[in-house]
């Protein structure tokens, strides 16, 4: 982290100028709402907000109520201009973006972006020219949107210790596990659903195997924990494999499944500091904050050891919560423009390291259909011992074809399970594993 420079600021009363990259879905509500409180924001700036100019794809689609002049394709000599001092960039993607976002940041203008997989692949590029050219870099609306995760964790969290940050951090999975939940319908069905009602993209790909949770989860324990962390550094489960059975056998153990973006300090017995920042669709008790969100809304839980439990809620996506959040960027680098001075950058001093996937301690809930004879219980149970997890419940229900173990187990390693569900899917007496799934939240 370097120390703000000495920009001086243009003074107050001194116009802004803004430059909007993209113009879709989230850059369509920044413009309208710029346009429409521009009193509002002079008097919190301390000087006008004027846009001067919005890069989209293609000129040529119509734009109603935007002013034709201001439209340009050419993103690279827009953010180059002498009459612009901040840039938003809501294009979306990474290589592009990134360029562009370098080119403004080298340019000495401040950048608001809600992009996570431009921050959660490149931060730390980004974060460097910021540094270099003394001006801000913010990303409020790239996790969870209009829901403030990022200023918290960035400032007013900055004197505490963050053990664990857990976040619902995907509306589209969201949407589709919640609906799952109450109609007891399979996953396909409720992915038309989603796509149906506009929750979900054309193609969903990102969304449900976790890659959009990842990069947010990225940005999240890079914050929480001080050290630079990328979307390569998440483990990354979706939810394509998550069947209306899951969703029963959850519900059976008072339980209920969600994608969950998990970062967490880990200490060795030796007092050695990793972190973990990991994405998969878990179980979790009822009782747990994080079950009570429901439809596509998001959340995020984080304990600290001064604050304790805090959890943040609301809407994380559409148009308007996502310029609510860029919006709030806006303002702070704006003032900074007008009055002078720049945030402190990227806080990475800590350089913890990632713990590997092998060594994450959770519990599991193992579904197994089984021979229904003597000694298969023991059996199973053996395999579990040998490999040194302790079982916490078992449950069997016979059926006219063999028996069905549910088993919830203590805390184990997932190197530990790994080789555990190896070994019985290699046991003649167990005819199936039904499912293996993760149990997060008991402890809350
Ligand atoms: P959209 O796809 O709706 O809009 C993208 C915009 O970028 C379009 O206006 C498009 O132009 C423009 N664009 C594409 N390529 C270029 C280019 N080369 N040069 C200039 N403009 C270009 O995206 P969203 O508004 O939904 O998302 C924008 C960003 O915000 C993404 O990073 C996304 O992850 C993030 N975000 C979105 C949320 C949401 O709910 N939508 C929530 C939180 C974050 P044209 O109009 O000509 O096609
Ligand atoms: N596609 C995301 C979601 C919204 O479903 O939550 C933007 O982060």
């Amino acid at each position: 982290m370097t120390a703000a420079t000495n920009n001086p600021g243009k003074g107050e009363g001194q116009k802004v100028g803004v430059a909007i990259l993209g113009l879709g879905t989230v850059g369509t509500e920044v413009l309208r709402l710029l346009n429409e409180k521009s009193e509002d924001f002079e008097r919190r700036i301390g000087g006008p907000v004027e846009v001067v100019g919005v890069a989209v794809s293609d000129k040529s689609k119509p734009r109603p109520n935007v002013n034709p002049d201001l439209i340009t394709d050419d993103a690279f000599s827009l953010v180059q201009r002498d009459d612009v001092d901040l840039v938003i960039e809501v294009i979306g993607g990474i290589d592009y973006p990134r360029r562009v976002v370098l080119e403004a940041l080298r340019a000495g203008k401040s950048v608001v972006t809600a992009n996570k997989a431009l921050v959660a692949a490149h931060g730390a590029e980004l974060s460097d020219a910021a540094d270099s050219s003394g001006v801000d870099l913010f990303f409020e609306a790239a996790v969870a949107a209009a829901i403030p995760v990022v200023g918290p964790l960035r400032r007013s969290l900055a004197g505490d210790t963050v053990n664990k940050v857990v976040g619902i951090v995907n509306g589209t999975t969201n949407f589709i596990l919640d609906a799952m939940d109450s109609t007891g319908a399979d996953y396909q069905e409720m992915l038309a659903e989603a796509t149906r009602l506009g929750y979900a993209e054309a193609d969903p790909t990102s969304d449900v195997e976790g890659h959009d949770a990842a990069s947010k989860a990225a940005i999240l324990a890079g914050l929480a924990f001080h050290t630079r962390v990328t979307a390569a550094d998440v483990y990354c489960e979706g939810i394509s494999k998550i069947t209306a059975e899951d969703i029963a056998a959850a519900k059976s153990a008072d339980c209920t499944i969600k994608l969950l973006a998990t970062c967490e300090r880990v200490v060795d017995e030796d007092g050695s500091e990793a972190i973990s920042a990991r994405v998969y669709p878990a179980l979790i008790p009822r009782r747990h904050p994080l079950a009570t969100v429901r439809e596509s809304f998001n959340a995020v839980f984080i304990e600290a050891e001064a604050a304790g439990r805090l959890m943040f809620y609301g809407n994380g996506a559409g148009g308007n919560p996502t310029a609510s959040a860029v919006l709030g960027d806006l303002v702070a680098a704006a003032r900074n423009i007008v009055h002078g001075g720049r945030a402190p950058g990227d806080s990475t001093y800590a350089n913890l390291p990632i713990l590997d996937f092998g060594q994450v301690r959770t519990r599991y809930h193992i579904d197994l259909h089984v021979d229904d004879r003597v000694g298969v219980l023991a059996d199973v149970a053996r395999t579990f011992s040998d490999n040194g997890i302790s079982l916490r419940t078992v449950r069997q229900e016979g059926s006219d074809e063999g028996a069905r173990l549910v088993i919830v187990t203590h805390q184990a390693l997932e190197k530990e399970l790994e080789d555990t569900v190896e070994q019985l899917r290699a046991n003649d007496a167990v005819l199936a594993v039904n499912n293996v799934i993760r149990i997060e939240g008991m402890d809350v």
